[in-house]
């Protein structure tokens, strides 16, 4: 039984937990690391503005506004670019470099990037030691797999593979690709791995209280953990499976709403806004039915001030039934 949490990352969800999404969660939460959407990477360095863009903490020395450090993650399969880009986003401020071998989407694994590699335990060896080889020692290699790519057949090959090239950490998403999102997770394939490998080993899938954070600790046999979508159905999961905290009320959430309502309006993605919103919304009715009725209100409505509104009128209303 290891049931005390050490380190909590929140994860890279490509589309959803974008650089204000990060800056908020780890506003409310004491996260111990955020790793991007991922960037990339075909055949030469990716232009610095893009960085930039995926992640503005670079210009924060790779942290969010309360220093929670953010680590770029990169995607690809051609090992010499890979150690090039993760060279530059070390330059420019990325707190260590995350190697992406889960991705599902079928336009990465055409460009081969992802969990197809997974499939070729050699080609994660070339990339992650490549990454190595070419970054300061000082800094961390991580990467994030699943536990194969339709079976766990080559699972202790992958996790093998990427000891033996010297990264400091790996992340298991505890699905194969082929099992795509659909629960459960097998975290008990992460308990197997060997201890002799030397290497951080963070559990990921399913997480979605405390009481599967435990049981993945427990079946994982690891205290290091990844949050998912459960970090965005419940706003201060890492905090609640730390202890400090418990579940947020819907009251706060509401606050919260509003607080992220404004952020977004006022940042270079407003456009999105009524989307990023709804599509928020989905993953907070998983613990909150209020959402749901939220969601309903708002989910014809494409004017970002109709949306506001009714934001503002619920922040407002939570305000007023506590009052009375
Ligand atoms: C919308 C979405 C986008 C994702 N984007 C990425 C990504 O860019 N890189 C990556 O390694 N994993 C990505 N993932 C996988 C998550 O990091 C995580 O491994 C997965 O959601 C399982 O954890 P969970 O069950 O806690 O959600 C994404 C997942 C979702 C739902």
């Amino acid at each position: 039984m290891n049931n005390n949490v050490k380190k909590i990352t929140l994860a890279p969800m490509e589309g959803v937990a974008d650089a204000l999404m990060r800056e908020l969660l780890t506003s409310i939460n004491d996260y111990d690391l955020c790793i991007t959407e991922f960037v990339r990477v075909v055949q030469g360095l990716v232009p610095r503005h893009i960085y930039h863009k995926l992640s503005p903490e670079l210009r924060n020395k790779g942290t969010t506004s309360n220093g929670t450090p953010v680590r770029v993650q990169l995607l690809g399969q051609h090992a010499m670019w890979m150690a090039e880009n993760a060279n530059r986003a070390i330059e420019l401020g990325s707190q260590g470099v995350d190697l992406n071998f889960g991705c599902p989407a079928k336009t990465v694994n055409k460009s081969k990037g992802g969990a197809v590699l997974l499939k070729s335990p050699d080609t994660i060896y070339q990339i992650v030691s490549a990454v190595r080889d070419a970054m300061p020692p000082t800094q961390i290699v991580s990467a994030k797999i699943r536990l194969g790519f339709e079976d766990t057949m080559l699972f202790e090959e992958v996790v093998a593979a990427v000891a033996a090239a010297g990264a400091n950490e790996l992340t298991v998403h505890a699905r194969t690709k082929k099992d795509g999102y659909r629960p459960p997770a097998y975290w008990q394939h992460i308990g197997k791995i060997e201890q002799a490998h030397q290497m951080t080993i963070y559990a990921n899938g399913e997480i979605w209280d405390i009481a599967s954070a435990q049981q993945c600790m427990t079946e994982a046999n690891t205290p290091y953990l990844m949050l998912g979508r459960g970090a965005l159905a419940m706003p201060n999961l890492a905090n609640v499976i730390k202890g400090s905290e418990e579940k947020m009320t819907w009251q706060a959430l509401s606050h919260l709403l509003q607080h992220y309502a404004q952020l977004e309006l006022a940042g270079d993605k407003s456009f999105y806004f009524s989307s990023r919103l709804k599509q928020w919304l989905r993953y907070l009715k998983l613990q909150y039915p209020q959402a749901e009725s939220l969601f309903q209100r708002i989910k014809t409505l494409t004017h970002k001030d109709e949306i506001l509104t009714e934001i503002s009128a619920l922040a407002l209303h939570n305000v007023q039934s506590k009052n009375t």
